[in-house]
């Protein structure tokens, strides 16, 4: 029970279920999806790679889903909390969870004021038609007089300024709290993306050539699925696309009314992040069918990745399309929307952990952790030398942070703590989709398989091949060693104390959902039903 010392704040909601669906859609559906997922696809055998997509979707990316589930809704807290309820040891996790989010964030919000710039630029067609690549790399980014991999202090106001911008409306929105501001801006928002996305899907079907950028999309190579990386480059791409495993989904599902369908809302939303995913290939495709036509080539000669598919290659088919302005304002717009609503997630898992744990308040919280991760995003990413820093930490964020989290948690939860039964009780508790023991064998048995395999090749690919071929000390810092601190840093704020007002300490509210959802201990055998924690039971 809560005392005169010990109140805690009421843990914020969403507004209704639908509300939480909207906003993990919004979560998943990102930047991922529109310029990476049509050339993972593509490069991974086109329509053959949706039968490695699909395994990796069915067999870890929704398991997980539910794992993520299951530990917010279930242990009602931000990562380090959820994870400290579930077991003191596990608390580390949630930590390293946060700081792989402060990274993400730091990088995610500049390729966002790079689009919100280029939707302004796809307007006049600032570029110029045929100097697209020397635009972005010299003009815009003003990369020209610089080494590569140097670390230059030089400002980039035209970078700089929207960047100012994409964190002022983040850090309001944030500010606004769970209900009034995430739940609110991805109910315009989303709406708003889909709209824009099917207009621009059907816009780039119309253009000519697109059949033959279909083709190459769709036509199956079935010799890729014998080659292990195709399979990799679907798991790896899963996690990052449906935002698990790193805290969101379980900061996310923490907002949620006690008595929710859990399973039934996390299928609607992998299906739906899946569809957005399959609908980006075909307008990508569409269009650089239409592109390689004008360019005299084949398809395979334009199709390209992330930056240069966004900021080279669509400019292009911008400036030689009839009506190109309307298909660059529609990209690079639904590029901004959907890195918005997914920024604000993953932002959300710092803002809640710090909340959680020091008991703060939504605005004061908010604006001590997003004010230093916007400057440190603002001093790092609008300077010369930001792309071979933004694609450094890109690659081994995802490899040696998101995936080697997924890892850890798996076996810690499944083998360390043997959680997995308390989690699917939990998850069949008020579930459509009721989930059996199969569940079980995938998250804690092909899950660590897969992930360990997934991560001890990553490894070996970048121990023996420098990435990007960047130097040593580059990578050493920019990759390796912001990698290792990561995992450092978790362990040491896991040591730190939870303030008194934390909701580790005293949360009414959770011994509530514990005594209505019939958790609690026994009184005469002092044994639990269901293996689990009252908010002070957890704390040793
Ligand atoms: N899930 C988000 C994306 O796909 C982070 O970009």
């Amino acid at each position: 029970m809560a005392n005169a010392t010990t109140q805690t704040t009421k843990r914020e909601a969403f507004g209704s279920r639908n509300v939480f669906i909207l906003s993990a859609i919004g979560s998943a559906v990102g930047l991922g999806n529109i310029w990476r997922f049509p050339y993972v696809a593509y490069e991974g055998g086109g329509g053959a790679f949706l039968i490695p997509y699909l395994c990796a979707l069915l067999t870890a990316g929704i398991p997980l889903l539910f794992f993520d589930y299951a530990i917010g809704h279930r242990f009602r807290g931000s990562a380090p909390l959820a994870f400290r309820r579930m077991h003191r040891v596990a608390e580390p996790l949630g930590w390293w969870q946060v700081l792989i989010c402060v990274v993400i964030a730091t990088y995610y919000a500049v390729i966002i004021a790079w689009a919100a710039m280029y939707t302004w630029f796809s307007a006049q067609l600032t570029w110029g038609e045929g100097k697209e690549e020397d635009f972005f790399f010299n003009e815009f980014l003003q990369m020209g007089n610089v080494a590569k991999t140097g670390v230059s202090t030089q400002f980039v106001p035209q970078v700089g300024l929207p960047l100012i911008g994409v964190w002022l409306i983040v850090i309001i929105i944030m500010a606004l709290g769970v209900k009034r501001g995430i739940g609110r801006a991805n109910t315009v928002l989303m709406p708003l993306l889909t709209v824009m996305f099917a207009v621009l899907v059907v816009q780039s079907l119309f253009l000519p050539g697109a059949v033959d950028g279909l083709n190459a999309f769709f036509t199956p190579n079935w010799k890729a699925l014998a080659d292990p990386a195709v399979w990799a480059s679907a798991y790896g791409h899963i996690f990052f696309s449906l935002s698990v495993a790193f805290g969101i989904m379980v900061t996310y599902s923490s907002y949620l009314k006690r008595k929710t369908d859990l399973t039934g809302s996390g299928l609607v939303v992998a299906f739906a992040n899946s569809g957005f995913e399959i609908l980006a290939g075909i307008g990508v495709f569409s269009a650089l069918g239409f592109m390689a036509q004008a360019q005299g080539t084949d398809v395979a000669g334009v199709a390209t990745d992330g930056i240069g598919l966004a900021f080279i290659a669509f400019p292009t088919i911008v400036s030689q399309a009839t009506g190109g302005s309307i298909i660059g304002v529609l990209f690079f717009g639904a590029l901004v929307f959907a890195g918005i609503t997914s920024l604000i997630s993953v932002l959300e898992v710092v803002v809640a952990a710090l909340q959680d744990k020091l008991g703060w308040g939504r605005v004061r919280t908010t604006l001590t952790v997003s004010i230093p991760v916007a400057l440190i995003s603002i001093a790092m990413f609008s300077t010369t030398t930001a792309l071979a820093v933004l694609d450094t930490t890109d690659a081994f964020i995802n490899a040696f942070g998101i995936m080697a989290v997924a890892l850890v948690a798996v076996i810690v939860v499944a083998w360390l703590l043997h959680k997995l039964p308390v989690l699917r009780e939990h998850l069949n508790r008020r579930s459509s989709f009721r989930i059996g023991w199969f569940w079980m064998l995938l998250v804690g048995a092909l899950a660590p398989v897969v992930l360990g395999y997934l991560f001890v090749n990553a490894v070996i690919a970048k121990v023996t091949t420098p990435y990007e071929g960047y130097p040593d000390w580059f990578l050493a810092i920019f990759g390796w060693g912001m990698v290792i601190a990561l995992v450092v840093l978790a362990i040491l704020l896991s040591l730190l104390p939870w303030s008194r007002r934390s909701h580790a300490k005293d949360d009414p509210e959770y011994d509530e959902f514990l005594i209505e959802e019939d958790y609690m201990p026994d009184a005469e055998t002092g044994t639990v039903r269901v293996p689990g924690y009252t908010s002070k039971g957890a704390q040793p």
